[in-house]
């Protein structure tokens, strides 16, 4: 088990997920720097966490994932500014609502954009610089949609069943030279990204949430369900044969 990170960045930090990641890591005495596109959110929720634990704790960055070509230079800037790094978590996501008989392409690719490609362009460059470092922990948030091809959101699925693999690919690459790589699986989560679906089955706080990731990102997991229920939940569903989960319209 590692001890306590000293030195995190969270993307997707503005809300949801990543704002409670962010607040416990600051709790823990980490430094935490946070990325998102919503100034406002990010001021404010850096404010009250500096309020609490200390001027200094939190810093943030406007930014949007979408922009690959800005990566590497706000990544040397963060860890710079933070006073090193040893903790990446890549929270942001996007779910937007599809109809059952919607087949939208721009809102398919602006889905893969931030979900999929973003992750990539963020931790691509983390990886090779805890490859040079011989250390350091990643997070990707993936979730148990990325499980099975549903009929509900086709590129939603598919964005985070390719983050998944994409994490496993880079595990394999640099977990043999002390770095760890940890693939995090939340069922339901209360945030904003599930308002207005109704009822859920075993849904956590994204306060839960964050100490279940922060749990497995210290042990160096390789992949954690989100509560550990889930792992069970998704065997079963993963069982189910193609010609039966048709018919089940999920
Ligand atoms: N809630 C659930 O039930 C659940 C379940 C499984 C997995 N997840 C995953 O958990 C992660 C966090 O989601 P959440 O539930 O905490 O939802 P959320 O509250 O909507 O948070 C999403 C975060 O992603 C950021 N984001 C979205 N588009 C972005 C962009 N273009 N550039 C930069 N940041 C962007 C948002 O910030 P800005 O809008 O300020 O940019 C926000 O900070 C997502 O990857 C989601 O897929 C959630």
């Amino acid at each position: 088990m590692q001890a306590k990170f000293q030195h995190a960045l969270v993307i997707g930090a503005s809300s949801g997920i990543g704002e409670a990641l962010a607040r416990r890591l600051a709790a823990d005495g980490c430094r935490v720097a946070l990325v998102a596109r919503r100034r406002a959110e990010l001021e404010r929720i850096a404010g009250e966490i500096n309020a609490d634990a200390g001027e200094g704790r939190a810093l943030f960055y406007e930014h949007d994932v979408r922009n690959a070509g800005e990566v590497p230079s706000l990544l040397q800037e963060i860890a710079r500014a933070l006073g090193g790094l040893d903790l990446v978590i890549y929270a942001a996501g996007v779910l937007p609502r599809v109809a059952f008989d919607e087949y939208d392409t721009a809102k398919d690719l602006a889905t893969l954009n931030v979900n999929l490609l973003g992750a990539i362009a963020w931790l691509n460059p983390v990886a090779a610089r805890f490859n040079r470092l011989r250390r350091g922990t990643i997070v990707g948030i993936g979730s148990v949609a990325g499980d099975r091809g549903r009929s509900g959101a086709p590129a939603y699925n598919t964005s985070k069943a390719a983050l998944h693999t994409y994490l496993e690919a880079l595990r394999n690459r640099i977990g043999r030279y002390g770095v760890r790589v940890v693939t995090v699986k939340p069922g339901f989560v209360d945030t904003a990204m599930v308002t207005g679906m109704g009822k859920l089955p075993l849904v956590v706080s994204p306060e839960r949430a964050a100490r279940l990731i922060l749990k497995h990102a210290r042990s160096g997991s390789l992949v954690a369900y989100i509560p550990a229920r889930w792992r069970l939940a998704s065997l079963i569903v993963r069982a189910i044969p193609s010609w039966l989960f048709r018919r089940l319209k999920v």
